[in-house]
């Protein structure tokens, strides 16, 4: 890994992350092992730090840190000094003093991992900041497709949705881009970004047309608490023109997958039969994040190879 953290994906070298990749590959083989655990992390500590909601994501380390038999400490503003008044910082350094090897912090504010990654000593992961970056979730979704197809050079990928809100777009899109995809972007021009300058994209307003030509459509949810669904007229508008209904899936080449990072909400982008389908890769993309913040944190902690 470039560095002593993980905040990004923007700037990755292309052999870093082939190499977690390739680590990643590694331990979801442990994983599929009747005792799935392996002894590289004894001693250490992972701490995770949520200032944001979570289902997958706080789970998925924690498991990833168990089963290379580190110990876990988390953190849940609901019930901490927060409510208080605490700061991050005072809160950041109070986890640090307790012991822990590396923090996870997720924080609906930019930077706030950057943040603190100054002042910790300790190294940092981004667990998602803001409608920024979500590094882990753009390694897991490489590790699905890569899977999938062998390599990602050459592959077409759609990103389909709430691209202005999403941080999983902006991790995916250089992650992607850096292993040879192409990658366009499929929304209305109220869910994009105000530019797109610099991103290694196209755009298109038109679902149906970009449908046909992909090998992965990669849908998003739409972000209401970040005020998402204000920027359209209608949800049943929404899905007609960006959801990925039954007859579109039907309309895509035979092999062509679809992900989503969940929560997915069925109905609107997502139809129950595509989301239930064989070609939808979400319970793939959920076990490949175990394998992918193991590796993640085996890098960043300096594990013992068995
Ligand atoms: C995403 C997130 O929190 O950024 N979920 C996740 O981490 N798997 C996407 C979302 O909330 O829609």
């Amino acid at each position: 890994m470039t560095g002593p953290h993980l905040l990004t994906t923007e700037g990755l070298e292309r052999e870093a992350l082939e190499s977690l990749l390739q680590d990643a590959a590694e331990f979801r083989d442990v994983l599929d092992r009747p005792i799935p655990k392996v002894p590289a992390l004894r001693g250490k500590t992972v701490a995770t730090m949520f200032f944001e909601p979570s289902t997958r994501t706080r789970m998925s380390f924690e498991r990833a840190a168990r089963a290379l038999s580190a110990d876990t400490m988390s953190f849940s503003p609901g019930t901490s000094s927060l409510s208080k008044g605490e700061s991050l910082k005072d809160t950041a350094l109070t986890i640090e003093a307790m012991g822990a090897d590396l923090i996870v912090v997720r924080h609906k504010s930019t930077g706030a991992p950057w943040r603190v990654a100054e002042w910790a000593s300790v190294p940092v992961v981004n667990g998602g900041d803001g409608a920024h970056q979500h590094p882990t979730q753009g390694l897991l979704d490489c590790l699905t497709l890569v899977q999938r197809f062998g390599a990602l050079d050459g592959s077409r990928i759609a990103i389909v949705g709430d691209i202005r809100h999403s941080r999983v777009a902006r991790s995916d899109i250089f992650a992607f881009a850096t292993l040879g995809a192409e990658v366009t972007l499929v929304a209305p021009p109220t869910l994009l970004p105000n530019d797109v300058v610099g991103w290694p994209v196209t755009v298109s307003h038109d679902l149906d047309a970009v449908l046909t030509e992909v090998d992965a459509v990669y849908l998003l949810r739409v972000q209401s608490e970040r005020g998402g669904t204000s920027l359209f007229p209608s949800v049943a508008e929404y899905r007609s023109r960006f959801g990925m209904t039954w007859d579109r899936f039907r309309a895509m080449k035979p092999d062509t997958v679809v992900l989503h990072p969940g929560p997915m909400i069925r109905g609107i982008e997502i139809d129950d039969a595509v989301a239930d389908h064989p070609r939808c890769l979400v319970l793939d993309q959920v076990t490949n994040g175990v394998a992918v913040r193991m590796a993640v944190l085996f890098q960043l902690l300096g594990g013992e190879r068995e």
